[in-house]
């Protein structure tokens, strides 16, 4: 395969959905200062991890950005769209997630970026209003002028490469329907106006029909469908998400694989969250909550799999609560309490209190995952990036195969995925010796 890359000389233009988000500022606020000198980004594989290349003996562990032909920071434009017209500055300022300091690094960079029109209906997010909105009259037309967008930004800025990602507002809970089922009754859907296709649907159709690979950052349906599915591999484009995988489900994703590898029970698992930012404001409306609800919650059954563990994990009750408490602003506190057993049945706790920044967990995955997905991209890979799982909360995944989200097996395969991009042999973790007995 390594053949085929070569690191690109040109750039990557990263259309953000949701541009003036908190997720978003920060990410794009973060990626200017670093590439100024000015910070250090800090929770990026791609930027700060290294990767074991060979036997250990061979003690070789590069930096990923060393290894892998990524762009460089400084290659990347950004842009995107928003529901109203202010630019990141404000974006970044309304957001309060970075002090002034960290702003003003970057003011002048961050104060002439606008983001285009947005395609918004506030059937699928109930809190918010904007007034920097395209209009026509069928779907289909609003995918078009996405469509526009992207092939007119990419000319303006004389980039190789194209990235979307999802960094706006979680819609409410759509379940699958007719529509989502194929290509064609998409197509239809659109353009009779059909109500279950929301807005991310229409940018990350008109992302992938301009072969641009799409990210999808937040618990709504977007391109978990089938119809989606079907578009990436036809016209070979690749697609991941979705759910960034931060703050609580990180921490879930860590203990729960560690209680099944020790064969401890489970009991109950009560998670809590106050958070006061904009996306906890859209979260207390019960349509947008529910989305992020059965996203959160499968995690831990898909990790302990009660079916193969009845006497342990049959039984055990959990639940999950977010409340919106505006003096937190973006900065959450997540609570878990782990009812467990172990020997004999006897009862024991673990309670975590898990005083996190959202968006500072967020924007390095949102800039790692643009850097491996145009990878993909260039290196042929198409459809569901599932070596990407390591990223998301509910990683897409083929009809065919029950998700992987356990954080350590998604880890060894990611790396083992960059290992197999550059030709090299992936790592087993076998013991040397162990074959020598065979
Ligand atoms: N911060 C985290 O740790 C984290 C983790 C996982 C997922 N997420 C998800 O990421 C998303 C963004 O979170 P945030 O904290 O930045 O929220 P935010 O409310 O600060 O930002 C969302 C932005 O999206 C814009 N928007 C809404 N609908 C739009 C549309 N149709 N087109 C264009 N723009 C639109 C809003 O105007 C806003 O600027 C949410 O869905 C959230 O659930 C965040």
């Amino acid at each position: 395969m390594k053949q085929q890359i070569s690191k690109p000389q040109g750039k990557l233009g990263v259309l953000i959905v949701g541009m003036n988000g908190a997720v978003a500022t920060t990410f794009i606020a973060g990626t200017m200062a670093v590439r100024k000198g000015m910070g250090v980004p800090v929770g990026s594989l791609t930027q700060m991890g290294t990767i074991r290349i060979g036997r250990r003996i061979e003690n070789n562990f590069p930096k990923i950005k060393d290894f892998l032909p990524l762009y460089e920071l400084d290659q990347l434009v950004f842009g995107g769209w928003d529901i109203n017209d202010e630019s990141a500055l404000d974006g970044t300022k309304t957001a309060e997630v970075l002090n002034e300091k960290d702003i003003n690094k970057v003011a002048d960079e961050l104060a002439t970026l606008r983001p285009m029109k947005a395609v918004f209906d506030k059937e699928f997010v109930k809190k918010l209003d904007g007034n920097w909105v395209k209009k026509a009259n069928t779907k289909m037309e609003l995918m078009e002028m996405l469509r526009n967008d992207i092939r007119q930004f990419k000319a303006d800025n004389h980039c190789d490469d194209m990235i979307v990602i999802w960094c706006a507002s979680t819609e409410v809970y759509t379940p699958i329907q007719e529509v989502h089922s194929s290509i064609e009754k998409f197509e239809e859907g659109m353009r009779n106006n059909n109500l279950a296709i929301a807005p991310s649907m229409l940018y990350a159709w008109a992302a992938l029909l301009e072969g641009v690979p799409f990210i999808n950052g937040a618990p709504n349906l977007t391109i978990d469908t089938p119809a989606a599915f079907q578009l990436a591999e036809k016209l070979h484009v690749p697609i991941a998400g979705k759910d960034f995988k931060t703050g609580q489900t990180l921490v879930k994703t860590t203990i729960a694989p560690m209680l099944k590898m020790r064969m401890l029970g489970l009991e109950g698992w009560f998670s809590t969250n106050i958070l006061g930012n904009r996306d906890g404001e859209v979260l207390d409306d019960p349509g947008s909550f529910k989305t992020k609800e059965e996203s959160k919650l499968s995690v831990i059954e898909s990790i302990l799999q009660p079916e193969l563990y009845p006497e342990l994990y049959k039984n055990y009750y959990h639940k999950v609560r977010i409340n919106y408490y505006p003096p937190r602003k973006d900065n959450k506190e997540g609570w878990d309490n782990i009812d467990i057993f172990g020997w004999l049945g006897y009862p024991m706790q673990i309670k975590i209190d898990f005083l996190c920044r959202d968006s500072i967990l967020a924007a390095p995955i949102a800039l790692d995952l643009v850097l491996l997905m145009n990878l993909a991209q260039r290196v042929g890979f198409y459809g569901i990036q599932e070596w990407l799982s390591f990223y998301f909360k509910s990683p897409l995944h083929s009809p065919d195969v029950v998700p992987e989200h356990d954080i350590f097996i998604q880890h060894i395969k990611l790396k083992n995925t960059m290992r197999e991009i550059m030709d090299e042999e992936p790592i087993t973790h076998l013991d040397e010796k162990i074959k020598q007995f065979k």
